[in-house]
């Protein structure tokens, strides 16, 4: 039944929002808005802060700052937060988010288990897995409380497969899309998933009209494990949409003086005439950083021609760290570059700059100075660094991509690419990319910027609207 309340024409649910607050030691609270592809997709179908009223978007609460905003009623207009936790659900949250979308669904679809990294599917896999159910209701019953009649709705990611399906049953008068932004685990390697689990997973993004991906390559897969484990995609469609750049938006930020400061910055550390191979991602297993700088060691053991003369700026910032495997991660990350630094390092020249605090302004100054960028994950959805540096390169820059990365489908032409496992092929696709000619380094870097900016996150949303209502 349509509540009277319902009034939202579009919808978008997302377990992280475009807003967050913090709890200030005065007791206020203060409002950070994100960015990101979704943010500025928003912004496509209401005024610029995504504030139409006939557009909604459905977040969870993420810390004390946001589930205080709830219980105060403060927010944004556009905008409705979940406490997820609330009553009698204390601990929901943190095991769905950690314990299954980002220590289980992450590795099954980045195919990270490996031993001793393995998965448990025990007890408390399955307390955590009821709460992953819980957390998907709470957006469901959100979603078709707050929804127009007909209305679109747009689900976002592994953390709320269920939604799609959960929706439907109370909803059956919704257009209902679901769009993944990691990869698709192929179909051995999903089943090591509970049976049950597995069954609940698909059906619940098959109660889609429409389940879309970041690329062919995990449509298919996704479709795969459709007709393996169901049988088929019981009338669902399949749809793929390749995120891109968006470039206005880049060129401007990256003019801009807190980017220009921190250019001037870089450029000191990293001391003059020398060489930039730039990395920046959130520090965790998929992205790759540790096989990235023993690529980079290799590079100097094998060229030493390059000591002294290249410096590697890796920007690592620390994600989920609430889960001791990212948070070993991260500090691995930190020891080999601490190791390269006192292997190779002398005085006048550091040969790693690694920066752990997030900060948008000075990656970007990153790119900027970049000669090459390396982007070696093991799997990614599309990785959206390797399409914003050739846009905001100064002086054109070679990429260095892996071949699992779903930005290599659009990239692969004019990137130099890698196997991600391949430390000696990535050492020597690094030699290659230095050595590169800077005629062929800026031809190169002019496709890949036009490439890259193909679908605008704008563009990307508004299609993913008419698709659904085609
Ligand atoms: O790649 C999938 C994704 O959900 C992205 O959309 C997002 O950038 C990232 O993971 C965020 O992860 P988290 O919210 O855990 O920091």
């Amino acid at each position: 039944m349509v509540s009277e309340h319902a009034a939202a024409q579009v919808l978008v649910a997302s377990n992280r929002g475009p807003v967050t607050y913090a709890l200030e030691d005065n007791g206020e609270l203060t409002a950070k808005r994100g960015g990101g592809g979704l943010v500025s997709g928003l912004s496509a179908i209401g005024d610029s802060d995504g504030s139409d009223p006939a557009a909604l978007w459905v977040c969870a609460a993420l810390g004390e700052g946001d589930r205080e905003a709830v219980r105060r009623g403060v927010g944004e207009p556009g905008v409705r937060m979940l406490d997820i936790d609330a009553g009698s659900h204390e601990g929901v949250h943190a095991d769905a988010y950690n314990g299954i979308a980002n220590s289980v669904l992450w590795f099954v679809h980045h195919m990270l288990y490996q031993t001793p990294l393995e998965p448990a599917f025990g007890p408390e896999f399955r307390a955590q897995w009821a709460s992953y159910e819980t957390y998907n209701r709470a957006f469901a019953e959100a979603l078709a409380e707050s929804a127009a009649q007909g209305a679109a709705v747009l689900v976002q990611d592994y953390h709320l497969a269920l939604v799609p399906g959960m929706l439907r049953e109370l909803r059956p008068d919704l257009r209902i899309g679901h769009f993944s932004h990691t990869p698709w685990a192929p179909v051995d390697y999903f089943r090591m998933l509970p049976d049950d689990v597995a069954e609940q997973l698909l059906r619940g993004i098959l109660g889609a009209d429409r389940a879309a991906f970041l690329t062919g390559r995990w449509a298919d897969a996704f479709t795969e494990c459709c007709v393996a484990v169901l049988g088929g995609t019981s009338g669902t469609r399949i749809g793929v949409h390749g995120l891109g750049a968006d470039a206005d938006f880049l060129r401007e930020r990256s003019r801009r003086a807190d980017v220009e400061e921190r250019l001037v910055a870089l450029r000191e550390q990293v001391g003059s005439g020398r060489r930039v191979i730039v990395r920046v991602d959130r520090t965790e297993l998929s992205k790759n950083i540790v096989r990235g700088l023993r690529a980079y060691r290799e590079l100097l053991a094998s060229w030493p021609e390059w000591r002294e003369r290249v410096v590697h700026v890796a920007f690592a910032y620390p994600s989920r760290q609430d889960l001791a495997v990212y948070r070993d991660y991260t500090a691995e990350v930190q020891r080999v570059a601490d190791e390269i630094n006192s292997e190779y390092g002398v005085e006048g020249w550091t040969p790693v700059v690694l920066h752990v605090k997030d900060d948008f302004a000075r990656s970007l100054a990153a790119y900027r100075l970049a000669d090459v960028a390396l982007v070696n994950p093991i799997r990614d959805g599309m990785n959206l660094v390797a399409k914003e540096v050739p846009v905001v390169s100064d002086e054109g820059c070679v990429l260095v991509l892996s071949r699992e990365a779903g930005a290599y489908e659009e990239l692969g032409e004019d990137a130099l690419v890698v196997n991600p496992y391949d430390v000696t092929g990535t050492a020597a696709a690094l030699h290659a990319a230095l050595a590169m000619p800077v005629e062929e380094r800026a031809e190169r870097t002019k496709r890949l910027a036009a490439a890259a900016t193909a679908l605008p996150p704008a563009q990307w949303f508004l299609d993913q609207l008419r698709a659904l209502e085609g």
